[in-house]
């Protein structure tokens, strides 16, 4: 060989050795940058998931203390007006048309007593603080079947041990977007609320028979109850599944610990 082509080999090795060098460099940075992106965007999302659990906990915080004061002040305020009512009425011994406006006076408070009731109760049932998740959960499934008229069961297939707070309240809410959503949406004549312990998990299962869901909605924008179900579950350290298919019902299936993971909460 030339001393010439040995010179261009040698040329050309070096080059395509700086070529090759720089492009290694140059995908090592994009890599470096695409981890520092995925890092970064890791981070907002726990940021996000952070921020929606505080409203989250804010929000219902909120509702109890709402929900006290309309019953305790608001409703108590209503009896005592009753029974002052009810004292006029005796000491007066109206009759005719005055005694008809105090019946309707009664009436009146009543109804509103009721109300106040309901709107207490569907911010947050006492029942829920009181007697626990698998009362309140009865009630619930029992009050849906009064106001729709759907053919709703509660079952409690096993006994359940002590619940803490914010998983009481988590599923509790996420049983109530389901029974919202299959009034809204569902079309169905029965409903099944079934709760259980499982594997050392609460266990909870709302089935009903309706039309059923294509599901693309799970992940659509708009689907924010469906969102909500499954981010409440993931905050007190379960999973909920939400299934179904057109024509053949839907069903959410939730599984939980029985302690919340995040304690904040
Ligand atoms: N049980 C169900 N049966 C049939 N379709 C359902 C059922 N649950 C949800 N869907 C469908 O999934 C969609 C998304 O539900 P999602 O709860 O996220 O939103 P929404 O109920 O329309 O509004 P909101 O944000 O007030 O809850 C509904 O619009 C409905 O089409
Ligand atoms: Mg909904």
């Amino acid at each position: 060989m030339s001393s010439d082509s040995t010179v261009i080999l040698t040329a050309v090795f070096s080059v395509t050795i700086v070529v090759l060098g720089l492009f290694s460099f140059f995908v090592l940075m994009m890599i470096r940058n695409h981890r520092k992106v995925e890092a970064a965007q890791r981070e907002r999302i726990r940021q996000m998931q952070l921020f929606s659990e505080k409203l989250q906990s804010a929000r219902e915080e909120e509702q109890k203390r709402i929900a006290r004061e309309l019953h305790d002040e608001l409703g108590g305020t209503l009896t005592s007006i009753k029974y002052d009512l009810l004292w006029l009425e005796q000491h007066s011994s109206a009759q005719g048309e005055v005694a008809q406006r105090f019946q309707a006076m009664r009436d009146l408070i009543d109804s509103t007593t009721k109300v106040v009731q309901r709107i207490s109760a569907e911010l947050r049932p006492k029942i829920l603080d009181s007697f626990g998740l698998a009362v309140a959960i009865e009630w619930q499934t029992n009050e849906f079947k009064k106001r729709t008229g759907i053919d709703a069961r509660f079952q409690k297939l096993s006994e359940l041990p002590p619940i803490d707070e914010a998983v009481t309240t988590g599923v509790y809410r996420i049983v109530q977007e389901s029974l919202t959503n299959i009034v809204r949406h569902a079309h169905a004549t029965s409903v099944k609320v079934n709760v259980q312990l499982r594997n050392n998990l609460l266990h909870v299962e709302i089935i009903d028979n309706g039309k059923g869901f294509d599901k693309a909605l799970l992940d659509h924008p708009e689907s924010l109850g469906l969102l909500s179900i499954r981010e409440r579950a993931r905050m007190i350290g379960g999973n909920a599944v939400i299934s179904g298919s057109p024509g053949k019902g839907t069903q959410v299936v939730l599984d939980t610990p029985l302690q919340n993971k995040h304690p904040s909460l």
